[in-house]
Formats: structure tokens, sequence, C-alpha cells
């Protein structure tokens, strides 16, 4: 891309970044990032465009997820792998139960900046800058915590690295095998739905070792026993990406190396701004958050920067309006994708437009209005004719009660039981389960008229 320049997004009006205080500190970790190797490469980014492009016609389904923002302190190889082992559960319900190939993405190894409501936070009268992430700042509200330390990067950096490598080795080192599919189970999650797995996990052993048996295909080639899985995050933090932007030998493209994708929220999504100005250039798969303020002139435009040559798999738009509102929202924007005959992904993120206050104080997502969301968005792509193509979770595989209801029902009371995220609340493995089910319902019910109709 000939008019692009890694460096062009600093010409362009910012939001949502911090101000660093110490330029020459900050100069510093630039350079030092900028000599580090890529985390990702750039025959992966294409790989998964390819896969989404698979997406984007209905042949898969894409499923993303992972915590709201990853934290020093939660850094655990405990923790990533259950989150992992939830998202292989997730997909196999969806693979096994619904039939569909499943697009595996974490929101991980690299999520770590957060855009905020407010640039500060008051408690007690006392007024701080907001806490914006473990890359940025500190979570402790105090003066000094809040100070935004460029150094952070290089420790967001190395755990990205950490992280990544053990994702890696799960994902193709025997760990995420077809076989050890009730070894993905999580010990606490004694549930309808934990039962329900169980059921399909047999069905599925019972499928390998008949194919085994009769000889039809090696049940113990790669296919079965490794996983692609591909990591994203916001790219919000620009400076990172930039130290992070690689050139591909390959084929001369930039690509962001940060992560497998990137995504631009909806509170950066100014057609002018610097975020979309970032991401236009690099060739990674990149994702679009829409929100209620997303107009057809917006996604117009927007389609048309990050997307000039409409290749299906490099634009996915993230529907999060809130249940009971999608309606009010996404119909014009569906019509106005299929006007411009534009190739995207579409995705359903039914957890930022549902969060609210409880009554005992946390920050909270009713599982009942995530559930609703999920459904409208599936209603509404039934009804236009297009093809809800994936869905985007904040989730993690530990215990936690962030979110209220779903089968082992968190109360409002229950939510300070074990509320640990650093953001927002996250569906815990039993609620995102629950939710894996409902969609392969959902894919399963769509499939059947095209059935009949090749009967026909
Ligand atoms: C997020 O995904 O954590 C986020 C902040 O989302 P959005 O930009 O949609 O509000
Ligand atoms: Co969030």
């Amino acid at each position: 891309m000939s008019d692009w320049n890694k460096s062009g997004w600093r010409a362009m009006p910012r939001v949502q970044m911090p101000d660093y205080t110490d330029q020459a500190a900050l100069n510093a970790v630039e350079a030092q990032l900028s000599t580090y190797p890529p985390l990702v490469f750039a025959g992966e980014c294409r790989r998964m465009r390819d896969k989404l492009a698979a997406v984007s016609r209905g042949e898969a389904f894409l499923l993303q997820g992972g915590d709201c923002a990853e934290s020093f302190a939660e850094f655990s190889a405990d923790n990533i792998r259950d989150t992992f082992k939830v998202l292989l559960q997730m997909a196999m319900v969806l693979t096994f139960g619904a039939k569909v190939p499943v697009v595996k993405v974490g929101r991980m190894a690299g999520q770590f900046a957060k855009p905020r409501s407010a640039p500060t936070e008051t408690e007690n009268g006392v007024e701080l800058p907001s806490y914006r992430g473990d890359i940025i700042n500190d979570l402790p509200f105090t003066s000094e915590a809040r100070i935004p330390n460029p150094a952070k990067m290089l420790q967001a950096y190395t755990q990205s690295a950490a992280t990544l490598n053990l994702l890696r080795a799960f994902s193709t080192g025997g760990f995420a095998d077809v076989h050890r599919v009730h070894a993905w189970t999580l010990g606490f999650t004694e549930s309808d739905e934990a039962e329900r797995y169980r059921d399909l996990a047999n069905r599925l052993q019972d499928a390998l070792d008949f194919m085994t048996a009769a000889g039809v295909s090696d049940t113990t080639n790669k296919d079965m026993s490794t996983v692609e899985f591909y990591t994203s995050h916001e790219a919000l933090l620009l400076e990172y990406e930039e130290a992070l932007c690689r050139t591909d030998s390959t084929t001369g493209a930039q690509i962001a190396g940060s992560g497998h994708m990137i995504w631009i929220g909806d509170r950066t999504r100014q057609p002018d701004g610097a975020h979309v100005e970032f991401a236009r250039g690099v060739s990674n798969p990149v994702g679009l958050k829409c929100g209620p303020s997303m107009t057809a002139g917006d996604l117009k435009r927007l389609m048309a920067t990050l997307n000039p040559d409409n290749d299906p798999g490099r634009l996915t738009l993230i529907a999060r309006f809130g249940a009971g509102t999608v309606g009010d929202h996404l119909p014009a924007l569906v019509r106005t994708v299929k006007e411009e005959g534009a190739n995207v992904v579409w995705s359903c993120d039914p957890m930022h437009g549902n969060t609210i206050k409880s009554s005992s104080g946390y920050k909270t997502r009713p599982f009942e209005s995530v559930l609703r969301e999920v459904q409208e968005f599936f209603d509404i792509h039934n009804a236009e004719g297009t093809v809800p193509g994936g869905v985007h979770f904040e989730m993690t595989g530990q215990d936690v009660t962030e979110c209220t209801g779903g089968v082992r029902s968190v109360t409002d009371e229950t939510l300070s039981d074990r509320y640990h995220t650093a953001c927002d609340p996250r569906l815990n493995a039993t609620q995102s389960l629950e939710l894996a089910f409902l969609i392969a319902e959902e894919l399963i019910e769509r499939r059947a008229p095209q059935k009949v109709a090749a009967a026909e």
C-alpha cells in the first residue's frame, strides 16, 4: 500500500491513548520493541484470512473469546490452559454437534489495552486517571499506579510471547487431540451443560472408535490430533502496534506482528482517526466493532478504507448493540453491506451492549441478556438471508461469578464470591458452554432447510 506507512497514524486525531510524560523512556521502549521478533508470522495471518473467507460464505463459524483484559497478576499456565479448554469444548459442541468447522480465536496473547468510558475515576472524592489496562498503567487506586509507564509494554510483549508459546504447544503437542475430548472438561463444571458435553464427547468417542475399527480413515492424522488456534486483541496502543509492525518478506506486505487478528474498538473507529489509519495498512484480518452509534454512512466509509479490494476474510464486523435493541440497528447495517456487495464476516459480541451495575454495586452482565442478543443476531440474519458468521465473548476457564444468571445461577448477592476481572465481567465455563449449545442449535436449524432443498 503505497500511501501508507506505519507511523502515519501519528498525524491523525487520536482518542483513548495515554499521554506518556517521559518521552525519552517511551522512545527507548519503542526502539527496543522494534528490534524484537514479531509474535506472529505473515503466512499465519494469510491463512487465517482464508479461514475467515470461508466463514463469510457460511462454510465455517468464528468463535472468538477470552478475557476482557489480560492481566499481569493473573498470568499463569493454568489460566491459559483453562480458557483454552473451554474454547475447545465450545468448538467441539459446534463442530460435532452442529457439524460446522470452527475458526478458533483467543482474545489472548496481547489483549491488554482498554478504552474507558471516562478519562478519570472518582472514589471518595478523589479523582485519578482511569486504569487503561496492564500494558499502560496499574489498577490500584493511587496516583502513582495510574501514571502511564511505557516499560509495561515490554512486560506485555514478554507475557504475550509466553502465552502464545503455550497455546502453540497445546494446539499441536497432543493436548488438543480430538481423542482427548473428555480431558477438556473442568473439575468444577457439574451442571446440565457439563452432562450434555459428556454425552456429546461419548458420541464422538464412539464415532472415532468406529472409524478406527472399520479402517475407514486414519484418526490419528494431523487434522485429528492438532487444532489451529489464532490470537487477537484490540489494537489500541498504537506505539506498541507500530513497534511490532513488520514487512512480510515473501509479499512485501505490512503486518501487525502483535497478534494474528487485530480489531478496532467501538470508541476508536473514527474514519479519519489514528486507529483506522493504522489498521488500514496492515494485512492481518481486521475486526471492527459496530455499536449503536454506527451509521450506514460510517460503515460504507470504513469498509472502503479498511477493505478497498473487498477481500473476503479481511474484515469482520462485530455487532455489539445490547439485547432488545439489535433490531433497531443491525438490519440497516446488514442491508448496507448487501447493497455494497461487501464481503464481510458478521460476528456477534453480546457482551459490551449488556453491561449494567448490579444492586450489590458490581459491574455485571445478565446471562439472559447475553443469550437474547445472540438470539436476536441470528433472527435478523435469518430474516435478511445473510450469514451469522460468528460470536465474540468475554469468557474465562476460571469458575468466576461475574455475569449473573445461567444454569448454576449467579445472583447479584453472589457476584462478590469470585469476581476477579480487571475490567469487564466474563462468562464462566458453564455459561460459555450453555451458549455454545444454543448456537449449535441455531446452526442446526439454519442448515435444515438447505438439506431439504438439496434432497429435492
Ligand atoms: C472490548 O472488546 O473489550 C471493548 C472495549 O469493546 P467495544 O469497543 O465494543 O466497547
Ligand atoms: Co470488555
